[in-house]
């Protein structure tokens, strides 16, 4: 692939789920420039194809297969195919999410089994089925893209939240039970970050989507909402060596809005 950078992930094996739109999307193409192979796994096959298709078209290094987080079998499968295709994983990039919000009384318990299963146990899956790889890399590194919900509060927005602070807290818990196989694991919490969930939500507010942004944007010290790319890079740092003295923490990429 083209080169732009430092080729700070030079050789380096990526498993990441998510990686079909928005953020995770960004951290694939940048991963991939920066010399990783890249490994997509999502839901979504046309955005992972189209993702794949991006960095392939720069000569860069990435593949494709359909996964579902939240179901074990399908994480096993892709885990095994990624090997498969790269022989071994170094890095695991944690991105996929489900979007579930509301207020208690207006959750299901299908809402609440849904944003656990794709936000936490969707990691937890990952991460079991990726450990005997990650054990056998010599620079093993996981990155899970939490967000500033995961510490503190929004109206009306619990499923969502209550997971993304489970994921931060199991970021944590990794981070001690995985150092003895040297395994560093840190997650990223963005703050509003303009992503094709953005739209999502825009239309789901039937907001105006100028005023959506000023108005998100207007809470940070920096008075915008943030891009993919910018998460990306803080995503790149705590997967390469330069955050090896790096563990157990979370890295706040939200324009100063929760300081
Ligand atoms: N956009 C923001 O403002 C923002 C802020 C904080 C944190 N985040 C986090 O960043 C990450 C990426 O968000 P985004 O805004 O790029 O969203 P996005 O909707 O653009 O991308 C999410 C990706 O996850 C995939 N996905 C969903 N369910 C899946 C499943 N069961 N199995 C596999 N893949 C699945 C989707 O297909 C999609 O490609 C998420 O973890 C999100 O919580 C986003």
């Amino acid at each position: 692939m083209k080169k732009h950078g430092k080729e700070r992930l030079i050789e380096k094996k990526v498993f990441i789920t998510g990686g079909a739109s928005g953020i995770g999307r960004a951290i694939c193409t940048l991963f991939a420039q920066e010399g990783a192979q890249v490994f997509i796994a999502d839901i979504d096959t046309n955005g992972g194809l189209e993702t794949t298709r991006l960095i392939t078209k720069r000569d860069g290094v990435a593949n494709f297969q359909k996964t579902d987080v939240s179901n074990p079998q399908s994480v096993l499968e892709s885990i095994q195919a990624a090997n498969d295709k790269m022989g071994g994983i170094d890095i695991l990039v944690n991105d996929a999410a489900a979007f579930v919000f509301g207020t208690v009384e207006q959750t299901s318990p299908e809402d609440w089994e849904r944003v656990f299963g794709v936000n936490v146990l969707g990691t937890v899956h990952t991460v079991k089925e990726a450990l005997p790889y990650l054990r056998d890399s010599l620079s093993p590194a996981i990155v899970n893209i939490a967000s500033v919900s995961s510490f503190i509060a929004q109206p009306a927005f619990i499923p969502y939240n209550t997971s993304k602070g489970a994921l931060l807290q199991l970021t944590r818990c990794l981070a001690m039970d995985l150092a003895d196989d040297g395994i560093r694991v840190n997650c990223v919490c963005p703050g509003s970050i303009y992503t094709p969930a953005t739209e999502r939500h825009i239309a789901f507010e039937k907001a105006n989507k100028e005023d959506f942004l000023r108005e998100a944007g207007e809470g940070s010290f920096l008075k915008r909402v943030g891009k993919p790319e910018e998460v990306a890079y803080a995503a790149l740092f705590l997967a390469s060596e330069e955050a090896s003295f790096i563990t157990g923490t979370q890295l706040v990429v939200d324009g100063g809005a929760t300081v």
